[in-house]
């Protein structure tokens, strides 16, 4: 089983997977060793064609605690022989030859990572490609909205920060669709307005959404925030985009006190500090819950 979009979840392979987390959450809270075992032996390389903190050293850290080993290039753009101009075909065919039982990658080009998942029967997990999609940290995301929440089902939720470069959003878009009665609201300026493709994927599943670009009329009612930093790394060379969007604690008292505040992380300046020690802001909570949906995950896949 591949790992390539969120749109291949359904609503009961998510609450499989959000229970399974739960479960291996508590048993590793309580004796964290005994899941040492449960997938000794087994292999997990890590391919990073971008750079990566959470996403990497999370399923490195999963996979470790549930006893796996873990292969990895520092820097797989320079440091792989795709410097030398290997496709990520022959790359894949390649690690194949060695027998891991799942392989995560990182691409900073869209559809790259489908590419090597299309010539391998090894589970290959997408870890973000480019502009496109990063559904592994869309099921931390959601979970982390259950884990507050305890529904995911009739949320007001708000995407904002760089909708048009920002795969995490686009990729909890997606899954915010499985469940009743989301509304999305993108609260952005014009120049990062969320695409048209994950607009006609929300019309066809019956999924509400408005651009709002005022943030206090945005966050009015608001269950939850999804705020992203400017990706510039994806502007077109010459192309500055002023990051006008922030969240201080003055766009905090426009929240209702039961909202959660949260964000994929590496932030940079679209979250002040000054927001880090409000109860509703959940982003380090989020990113410590991707070590165990990945837990989860990799428990799925290797079963
Ligand atoms: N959220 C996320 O993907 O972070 P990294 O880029 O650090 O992996």
């Amino acid at each position: 089983m591949h790992i390539l979009s969120a749109d291949q979840f359904t609503k009961k392979q998510l609450e499989e997977l959000f229970t399974l987390t739960d479960s291996i959450k508590s048993q590793f809270l309580t004796d964290k060793n005994k899941l040492l075992k449960k997938h000794e032996g087994k292999v997990l390389i890590t391919l990073f064609y971008e750079p990566s903190t959470r996403t990497r050293l999370s399923f490195a850290t999963a996979a470790a605690h549930m006893g796996m080993s873990v292969i990895s290039t520092e820097n797989a753009r320079e440091f792989s022989s795709a410097a030398k101009g290997e496709t990520i075909e022959d790359t894949a065919r390649v690690l194949e030859q060695y027998y891991p039982d799942a392989i995560v990658i990182r691409h900073h080009e869209t559809g790259e990572v489908a590419r090597a998942a299309a010539v391998t029967k090894v589970p290959i997990i997408n870890a973000g490609d480019g502009k496109g999609e990063h559904p592994t940290q869309s099921l931390l995301d959601m979970y982390t909205i259950w884990d507050s929440h305890k529904k995911h089902s009739g949320l007001k939720v708000v995407l904002g920060g760089d909708l048009l470069h920002g795969r995490t959003a686009r990729s909890l878009a997606k899954l915010l669709t499985c469940f009743d009665g989301n509304h999305i609201v993108f609260n952005t300026i014009p120049e990062l307005q969320m695409a048209d493709d994950i607009k006609e994927y929300l019309d066809g599943r019956g999924v509400t959404y408005e651009e709002e670009p005022d943030m206090k009329r945005a966050f009015q009612n608001a269950d939850v925030v999804y705020w992203t930093r400017l990706q510039k790394e994806r502007l077109p060379a010459g192309v500055h985009i002023d990051q006008t969007y922030k969240i201080d604690k003055k766009a905090m008292s426009y929240l209702p006190e039961t909202a959660i505040v949260m964000h994929p992380l590496p932030r940079v300046d679209e979250i002040l500090t000054e927001v880090d020690d409000d109860p509703r802001a959940k982003y380090f909570d989020q990113a410590g819950n991707g070590m165990f949906v990945r837990m989860a995950l990799l428990d799925t896949i290797l079963k």
